[in-house]
């Protein structure tokens, strides 16, 4: 079997255990989004159902029955059809499900209807990603009820409903080998795609001309889709924190906030640098960017094994009001200043996120009404930022129009962490360095 086959079957027999012999799980695939008329949007399969199943087709259904003797695992799908074959590419099939996916049990997907009542005969508990895809949720209710009908025959229907989040999402959340390498070549990947946007920008072009060389990068690498759109800001876009119109000028003497990054075997990598577009920091750039740069490197030194999920955010919090103090942006009392969080006009958004097969990944981050501990195998981004928006009175007109965001991905480990988008540079040094060699002067 094929390493990432059994990864998969991994997966599956782990959660298979969790769910337990009597009870059942049930998850749809992503459906396909129209743009227009008869065109679609490219397809994104639902990343429960991929962890899962590793089938990469839309309108299928997964169900996993533990204890059923004629197999644990069954999919639904689209039947080998030969004029989808010619027109779009050829799909797995009944055939390619079993012999591709390891699945024990395969049947069209139009004939579910007929087949699914039985499976949730007489079983305990159902496992469904509850709320995620309403529609779907609906067509359980409406095939558990077919089989309540039935109950003078003596069959009888999940008594209860269960959402399989808590279950799944937390074995999403620790990340295993294989996902790590997955990541690490997404990584590896945005990394090269920002330090090429770095060295391709000038004063003149256009937002998106820096998008497109971003996206040639990735997809260049075989990384064909984007983990997330791409903010592109230069000067005041800087401060609007999910900006994509990424249409405007890039002026003379403004930053250049970039908030990129691509997929990778389903696997998201986010980055964000924030760069001089002429390739030379002014003091004020470099004051407010050498404080976020503090803030991060303070913030990612707390993401141990563990240290509890606010950790990081706290650290960031601390250093950025302290050097708002010191620049003279805000005044008064540090430990004042950050209970009354005097810092939020210009620090409104959180240090991170857990990042996986989504961008903003599964996984609660309290538990039982307390931040969560960092353990080995959780993956978070790192990124504090400041955003002085053009319109900010309150503070000397050289500081406004000023957003810096700076992004890492950052894997806890045993030890500490490991740094999974390092190679990207962020000191000032480096990122002045750098892009006087690419202008050649
Ligand atoms: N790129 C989205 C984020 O940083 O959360
Ligand atoms: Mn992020
Ligand atoms: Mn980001």
């Amino acid at each position: 079997m094929l390493k990432k086959q059994q990864e998969f079957a991994r997966r599956r027999q782990q959660f298979l255990r969790m769910i337990g012999v009597g009870n059942i799980a049930v998850f749809a695939s992503a459906s396909i989004s129209m743009r227009n008329s008869d065109v679609e949007f490219p397809f994104r399969q639902n990343s429960d159902f991929f962890y899962l199943s590793g089938f990469d087709e839309p309108e299928s259904v997964i169900v996993f029955v533990p204890g059923r003797k004629q197999g644990e695992y069954i999919l639904f799908c689209r039947e080998f059809d030969e004029k989808t074959a010619l027109w779009v590419g050829a799909n797995a099939g009944l055939d390619g499900a079993i012999k591709d996916y390891a699945v024990d049990d395969a049947f069209p997907i139009d004939d579910i209807d007929d087949i699914l009542p039985g499976l949730l005969e007489n079983k305990n508990c159902l496992y469904f990603p509850m709320g995620a895809q309403p529609n779907f949720d609906q067509k359980l209710m409406d095939w558990s009820q077919q089989v309540r009908s039935r109950s003078r025959a003596g069959v009888s229907a999940p008594a209860e409903f269960i959402s399989s989040d808590h279950l799944l999402h937390e074995m999403r959340l620790i990340k295993s080998a294989y996902e790590i390498k997955q990541m690490k070549k997404a990584a590896k990947i945005s990394v090269a795609a920002h330090i090429k946007a770095m060295q391709s920008c000038r004063v003149g072009m256009y937002e998106y001309q820096v998008e497109a060389n971003l996206k040639h990068h990735f997809m260049n690498e075989g990384a064909q889709q984007e983990a997330y759109p791409a903010i592109v800001g230069g000067g005041n876009n800087g401060c609007v924190l999910h900006y994509i119109d990424n249409n405007a000028v890039l002026k003379d003497g403004d930053l250049l906030l970039i908030d990129a990054g691509c997929e990778w075997e389903k696997y998201a990598s986010d980055i964000t640098r924030t760069f001089p577009v002429n390739g030379v920091f002014s003091d004020e750039q470099k004051a407010l960017y050498q404080l976020v740069l503090d803030a991060q490197y303070a913030a990612i030194e707390q993401v141990q094994p563990g240290h509890h999920w606010n950790d990081p955010h706290d650290a960031a919090v601390k250093v950025l009001t302290q050097g708002l103090v010191a620049l003279g942006l805000l005044k008064g009392q540090v430990s004042t200043l950050i209970k009354n969080e005097a810092y939020k006009p210009y620090y409104m958004h959180r240090t991170g996120h857990w990042l996986g097969m989504d961008v903003h990944d599964v996984g609660d981050y309290k538990l039982d009404n307390q931040w969560r501990l960092l353990e080995p195998g959780m993956v978070l981004t790192v990124e504090p930022g400041l955003y002085i928006q053009p319109d900010a009175k309150e503070v000397d007109e050289k500081w406004r129009g000023i957003g810096i965001r700076i992004e890492d991905d950052v894997l806890v480990t045993k030890k500490g962490h490991e740094v999974l988008t390092e190679a990207t540079p962020k000191e000032v040094v480096d990122i002045e360095r750098l892009m006087r060699a690419a202008n050649g002067t």
